[in-house]
Parts: C-alpha cells; sequence; structure tokens
C-alpha cells in the first residue's frame, strides 16, 4: 500500500468511522462535518460562498444539473453521505468477491466538487484494489474534484476524469468497468438526471456491472382530513406513523429501466401507470414517499434525507373521478407527474 500524504490520512482516517453500520448518528453528523471541514479547505468551495458562477444550476436536455455549491453541500446531508458511503464500500466488496484478482474500476457519473464517493472511499483501499473514472458536466466542479485528488495524492487511484454530459457520453472501454455509481436525484426522482444517465450509460457496460444505488422506489399514499386534523406538517416527523391508505409503489426505477431498455422504439415514455383511487373519504391529500436502496440492506427511507423528501398535494376540489394516472416522460424537465380521470 502507499504511503498516504496528510491530507489523504486524515481524510481516510474520518471516513473510516463511517463504515460502521451502527455509527450513532450524532456521531456521523460529527465526522462529516470535519470531513466537509478538510474538503471545503482544500477546495475552497464550501457550499455557502464563493464565486458567482458556482451558485448557477444548469439546465440540460435531460434534467437538471446543480450548481457546484449545491453539489458541495450534499455532502452534508448526512444520511444520505453516510448510506452511500457505506453501499459504495459493500458494492467494492461484493466486486472484489466477484472479480478477483482485478482491481476494481469505478465509473463515477456527477461527482462535484468534492468527488466525496472518491476521496472518502479511495483511501480505505490500494490503488491495486480499486480505480475510479469521473465524469462530470459542470466544469467548476470538475476542476475542484481533480484539484483534491491532487491534494490527496489520490492520482493513482484515477484513471480518466471526462467533462461530459453523462445523459449522452460514449464511455471509453465501457466493458472494463465493474462498478457504476451515481447520486443524480431529488426526491421521486424529479429535476436530476440520474433516469437518463442509467439509460445512456447502462447499455454500454458489462451486464454484470453492479450499480449504486440499486434502487429507488415511489409509493403513493391518500390520507382524509379527519387523519391530519392539524395539517400535513406531522408527516415529515420521522417517529410518526399515520398508516393512510396506500396504492402501493407508483414508480419502481429499476423495473422501469429493464422495460424501457428493452423496448424497441424508445418514445420518451419511461413510466406509466394506472391506479384505482381509494374511497373519496381518503381523498384529501396524496403524498409520494420515496425509498432509495442503496445497497443490499442499506437503504434510505421517507424524510431520512434531501433525496428521499416527502411530497405532499392536498387534492381539494377532485372532479368525479376512479383513477390516478401517473407518467414520468424523458426530456428537460424531469418529474413523476399524476392526474386524475
Ligand atoms: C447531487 S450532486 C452529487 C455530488 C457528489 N457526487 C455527492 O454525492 O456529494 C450531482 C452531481 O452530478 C452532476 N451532474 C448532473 N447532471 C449531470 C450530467 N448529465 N452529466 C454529468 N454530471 C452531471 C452535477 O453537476 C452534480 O455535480
Amino acid at each position: 500500500m502507499k504511503t498516504a500524504s496528510k491530507p489523504t490520512k486524515a481524510i481516510g482516517e474520518l471516513a473510516a468511522y463511517l463504515i460502521d453500520p451502527n455509527i450513532e448518528s450524532d456521531h456521523e453528523v460529527n465526522i462529516i462535518d470535519r470531513i466537509h471541514e478538510v474538503l471545503s479547505e482544500l477546495a475552497t468551495v464550501s457550499g455557502f460562498d464563493g464565486e458567482e458562477g458556482w451558485q448557477h444550476d444548469m439546465q440540460t436536455s435531460s434534467g437538471m444539473a446543480i450548481s457546484v455549491n449545491e453539489a458541495a453541500r450534499c455532502l452534508l446531508d448526512y444520511r444520505r453521505t453516510g448510506q452511500f458511503f457505506r453501499g459504495l464500500h459493500a458494492a467494492i466488496w461484493e466486486a472484489k468477491r466477484l472479480f478477483p484478482g482485478e482491481p476494481i474500476k469505478v465509473l463515477y457519473a456527477g461527482c462535484g466538487p468534492y468527488a466525496p464517493f472518491l476521496t472518502m472511499i479511495a483511501p480505505q483501499f490500494s490503488p491495486g484494489e480499486v480505480l475510479f473514472s469521473l465524469i462530470e458536466i459542470n466544469g467548476g466542479s470538475l476542476e475542484k474534484a481533480e484539484m483534491l485528488v491532487e491534494e490527496f495524492g489520490l492520482q493513482d487511484y484515477l484513471l480518466d476524469s471526462f467533462l461530459a454530459d453523462a445523459t449522452l457520453f460514449q464511455v471509453p472501454n465501457a466493458k472494463s468497468y465493474h462498478i457504476l455509481f451515481t447520486e443524480t436525484m431529488d426526491t421521486a426522482l424529479e429535476r436530476e438526471p440520474m433516469v437518463p444517465i442509467l439509460l445512456n450509460l447502462l447499455p454500454q457496460l458489462r451486464s454484470e456491472v453492479l450499480v449504486v444505488p440499486r434502487n429507488v422506489t415511489v409509493e403513493g399514499v391518500f390520507f382524509s382530513q379527519e387523519q391530519l386534523p392539524n395539517g400535513i406538517d406531522i408527516l415529515w416527523e420521522l417517529t410518526t406513523n399515520i398508516p393512510g391508505h396506500s396504492i402501493g409503489i407508483v414508480m419502481d426505477m429499476a423495473e422501469a429501466l429493464e422495460t424501457y431498455l428493452d423496448l424497441e422504439e424508445k418514445d420518451g415514455i419511461f413510466h406509466e401507470l394506472q391506479c384505482e383511487l381509494p374511497a373519496p373519504a381518503f381523498r384529501d391529500f396524496f403524498a409520494l414517499y420515496t425509498t432509495v436502496e442503496v445497497w443490499e440492506g442499506i437503504f434510505l427511507y421517507k424524510n431520512e434525507s434531501d433525496i428521499t423528501d416527502l411530497r405532499v398535494r392536498n387534492l381539494k376540489d377532485l372532479p368525479p373521478c376512479d383513477y390516478i394516472n401517473f407518467e414520468y416522460l424523458l426530456g428537460e424537465d424531469l418529474e413523476l407527474m399524476f392526474g386524475v380521470s
């Protein structure tokens, strides 16, 4: 194993605490705050100030690429960062088991300015064990990520870095990657382009490629006014469990990807579904619960992170109807739309 430079050692040792699946949440927050201090000082990007250009999101033909600052702040979505760290760490060990003797190659799409799932994960392995290629659409973010790799002395872990749109990019030597890692999503898969990124990259990669996260599902749940007499705020409290009337999973990303990739003529309708509405007494509010399966046994449930934040709509004055219809269209504006009929 190569001798680590000082900051690599600091970030590697701090990040190693996150491997523990039973880490106390206060400890996790503290560790990630300390990692943020190291990364923000070296990258000179904190996520809260800096150049004017770091504040602008970028509209693309397939969703929105968030700004340098917002991408930096993702690190401070503590539970998300902890679970994705543990998920990728476990996936690398699984890949080592499946492909013994090969250095595990991770294609990291959407790395942001800290490339945290390279800078925190790489020091847990030697460069003979794991190698990363970065794809990032935002030049400001990629420049900082490359700078951090240098500052941390992690160059031996970096195979390639591409300033490119991962929804369109043709990956050189695509079949050589063992893991595809991307956290380019917002809740209910709205706004950010994880779906079009996976649709572009998956067909290029080997069929056994391990994908982190494994899946994202969205459940639909109706509530009556009587169940929420004081309004919807209670639904954000992690400890409350108001059952509502679930209509089940209304979008299963992994299933929809498989179906869409198999279509001979791709029509831009990634997913559509019609469900029966519950009895009228339950039709006052409708909520979308997002769950991310990062890796086996490693989940992010509703409200545990920004990317699984609850979405609730007041359904006042619905016309007479029997069904709720869902549609997720590919294009500039990504959102799971719904209407009644
Ligand atoms: C949610 S941030 C995640 C940053 C970092 N990986 C993390 O998890 O903290 C998503 C990143 O993906 C990048 N991104 C969004 N759309 C992209 C695209 N089409 N191609 C490449 N990168 C993209 C954004 O610029 C942003 O840096």
